[in-house]
């Protein structure tokens, strides 16, 4: 039985992470913090409310008092740290968020923990300190290298991935010097239920739906490794579970694809769906099919990301052969899942997309 603080819980992994955990871990309990930044949702958590195992909590990880107060009165024994400024296109407009919270943030939550649970004792049980990464860290790979390994040294190109490497050396420096159980585990590229409408898949999927042009950057051929975010957070179990301390973990779906191919991809996926359901037509009258034509009449190419990586991928051996990790869902599923639930949850969308879960966010969790 474990008590979990789980960070950035309101935000797309997080969220799922709150959900899969509630299901799979009947016995422990979920205290969910998170600031509610433009990309923290609270109607994501709208299934675990309810529950008596779960609470939420509105705050920043770089309030120190707060993380302090909430590991020693909360009992925590299990720090899942998801919190952290996401998205590589704001990280090149605006950095200083990005140091702000992935790099200063996490480190409030280290010295935190270490004072709660190694100077203090305040927890008579094994504890642990896991960090969710990625693997941009390790920088940009050429059509013929080899995956990414945990060998593989650091070069991190973009604001993110360079705060997110400074978060990983701390949380690896906390475990040599201080002797903090931590683990990290480095992902790939997440799809799936929640994902904030700025990132690839549900931008492309909702931009057709509104008739609206779907921007490719360059052109089109960069490569990610894409991973159905449960099987993120059944990786994230394995590691908590059975990971060695100290270690760090390569999770990914051995499943490359070039952007412009799975953009191509949900628009004939898309497109097939308003050929069988007549009621898409009159529910999205703007998309290109609902008039006969097809969504990849909206592919636009647009000036490339600057610093724009070429491809990422993971070579996940370590977490297979220490952890028996295999992801479950093929892309082919994984996708028709994520189209059925944008499909079936257009309020959500809309709500984020025009700002007026904001309001509701702000009326109900006005800071101080
Ligand atoms: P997200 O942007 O959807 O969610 C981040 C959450 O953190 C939001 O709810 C936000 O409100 C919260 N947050 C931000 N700053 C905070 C602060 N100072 N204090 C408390 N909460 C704060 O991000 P995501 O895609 O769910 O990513 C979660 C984690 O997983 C991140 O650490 C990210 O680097 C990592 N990751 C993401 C992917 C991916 O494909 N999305 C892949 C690998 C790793
Ligand atoms: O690899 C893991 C990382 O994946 C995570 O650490 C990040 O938090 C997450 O945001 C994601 O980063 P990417 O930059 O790979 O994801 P994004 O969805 O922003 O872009 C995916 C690819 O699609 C990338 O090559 C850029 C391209 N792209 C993206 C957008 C938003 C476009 O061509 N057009 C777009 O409009």
């Amino acid at each position: 039985m474990a008590n979990l603080l789980i960070t950035g819980a309101a935000g797309f992994i997080g969220a799922n992470f709150v959900h899969y955990w509630l299901a799979r871990h009947p016995a422990d309990r979920v205290v969910a913090l998170d600031a509610l930044t433009y990309a923290g949702n609270i109607n994501n958590l709208d299934g675990a409310m309810a529950n008596e195992r779960f609470r939420f909590v509105h705050g920043d990880i770089r309030d120190g008092e707060l993380m302090e107060q909430l590991l020693a009165d909360a009992d925590i024994d299990l720090l899942v740290h998801f919190a952290a400024e996401s998205h590589v296109d704001r990280s090149i407009h605006g950095p200083e968020a990005f140091i702000d919270t992935n790099v200063v943030g996490t480190h409030v939550l280290l010295q935190a923990a270490r004072k709660v649970w190694l100077e203090e004792k305040r927890i008579d049980r094994p504890v642990l300190f896991h960090h969710v990464s990625t693997d941009e860290v390790y920088g940009s790979l050429a059509s013929d290298d080899p995956p990414f390994t945990e060998q593989t040294p650091y070069a991190p190109n973009s604001p993110y991935s360079a705060s997110k490497a400074a978060s990983d050396h701390l949380v690896r420096a906390y475990h040599h010097t201080y002797g903090l159980p931590v683990t990290t585990s480095n992902c790939s590229n997440n799809y799936g239920p929640y994902q904030f409408p700025e990132k690839l898949i549900p931008l492309m999927l909702l931009n057709m739906l509104e008739g609206r042009s779907l921007p490719i950057y360059g052109d089109g051929r960069n490569i990610r490794d894409w991973l159905y975010v449960e099987d993120h957070c059944v990786g994230i179990d394995g590691v908590i579970t059975h990971g060695r301390r100290g270690e760090t973990y390569n999770i990914g779906g051995n499943n490359e694809w070039a952007n412009i191919d799975i953009v191509q991809l949900i628009c004939r996926l898309l497109d097939q769906r308003f050929g069988r359901d007549p009621s898409l037509a009159e529910r999205f009258p703007a998309a290109p099919a609902a008039g006969g034509g097809r969504s990849e009449e909206l592919i636009t190419y647009v000036t490339d990301r600057p610093g724009h990586d070429r491809r990422y991928a993971i070579d996940a051996t370590r977490a297979r052969n220490e952890l028996g990790y295999q992801p479950a869902e093929s892309f082919e599923t994984g996708i028709e899942k994520t189209l059925d639930w944008y499909l079936t949850h257009e309020a959500w969308w809309r709500a984020v997309m025009d700002g007026s879960y904001r309001e509701w966010v702000e009326r109900h969790y006005a800071q101080g």
